[in-house]
């Protein structure tokens, strides 16, 4: 192992158990939010905010600063600290925000490092080290370590089993942002034939966390940011899954589209996509119309 290497996996092993705490921390504030109930803002056409949001960003975008004072952090609501440090925290201090107005409680903190060793130019990817994601509402806490696996409440924890996409649970999500350009809704559908469904939870943080933990095998989307995703691709590939995009190319903390496995399913998965985008193997389904058509019928 090279000096750098060393000194990056030195480092990680310092940061996790005080990122946990601010992690904790922050997760007891949006806890608080939650049970007094926040107004709802909106920062787009159905993209939420609120000021737990923000409240939750500066206290995590404080005590990083206190913890680390050279790191970097790059959050969801505007935080752009010291972006030429050697490592940099993606934070999103609160995925799930439509279910945390709704009071609906699946949302998390998540605060994904990464090490930028020096010469790592701009649009560059460095490596994750390190990541946690703490779910405020069942008390989870999800670590994990660059090489040394990951964790749930201190356990450590693996990718599901199952080897085939019929005996899998799926998860995936929807964009707020330019909801008539995403194709989603069709891959939600033939996955859905496809497995033992598809979870729509709304927050990809922990969705992800939940294919690291076994709790489903599969979690794609288009369109996510670093924050959502930086934690949880960590948490999955050291509990033994895979993250690419959707043709099987590495995955890239800009991409596009992200799929995580359980490594198993994941060439089948693949596949499927690539079936699906060249239009091949559709299953059709009834239209409303259609389906009012033989409703109606069956009435007379
Ligand atoms: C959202 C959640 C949701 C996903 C959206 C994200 P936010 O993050 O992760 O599950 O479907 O694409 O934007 O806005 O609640 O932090
Ligand atoms: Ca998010
Ligand atoms: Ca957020």
């Amino acid at each position: 192992m090279s000096g750098e290497a060393e000194s990056a996996d030195e480092h990680q092993q310092v940061c996790i158990p005080r990122a946990a705490e601010i992690a904790r921390e922050a997760g007891a504030r949006l806890r608080e939010f939650f049970e007094a109930g926040v107004k709802t803002e909106y920062k787009g056409d159905v993209d939420l905010v609120t000021v737990a949001d923000r409240t939750v960003e500066k206290l995590i975008r404080t005590r990083l600063g206190e913890a680390f004072p050279e790191h970097g952090v790059y959050g969801e609501e505007g935080t752009r600290d010291r972006l030429e440090g050697e490592y940099r925290w993606y934070v999103d201090p609160l995925d799930g925000t439509t279910n945390f107005a709704h009071a609906f409680p699946q949302f998390c903190v998540s605060m994904g490092l990464e090490h930028r060793p020096a010469g790592t130019a701009p649009d560059e990817d460095g490596v994750l080290v390190a990541a946690v994601i703490y779910d405020p509402m069942r008390d989870e806490l999800y670590t994990a370590e660059r090489g040394r696996g990951a964790q749930l409440n201190g356990k450590l924890m693996r990718v599901s089993r199952a080897s085939v996409l019929a005996e899998s649970l799926l998860a995936t999500g929807f964009p707020s942002r330019k909801r008539h350009d995403s194709p989603n809704v069709h891959f939600y559908h033939e996955f859905t034939l496809r497995s033992h469904g598809v979870r729509r939870a709304g927050s990809a943080a922990l969705d992800l966390a939940y294919v690291a933990a076994g709790r489903l095998e599969c979690f794609w989307e288009f369109n996510l940011n670093p924050w959502d995703t930086a934690a949880g691709i960590l948490l999955v590939t050291e509990a033994g899954g895979r993250v690419t995009s959707f043709s099987g190319e590495p995955y890239r903390l800009d991409s596009r589209e992200i799929l995580a496995s359980n490594g198993l399913i994941h060439d089948e998965l693949v596949a499927l996509f690539g079936d699906l985008f060249a239009g091949r193997d559709l299953a059709p389904i009834p239209t409303p119309r259609e389906f009012a058509e033989a409703r109606a019928a069956r009435e007379r």
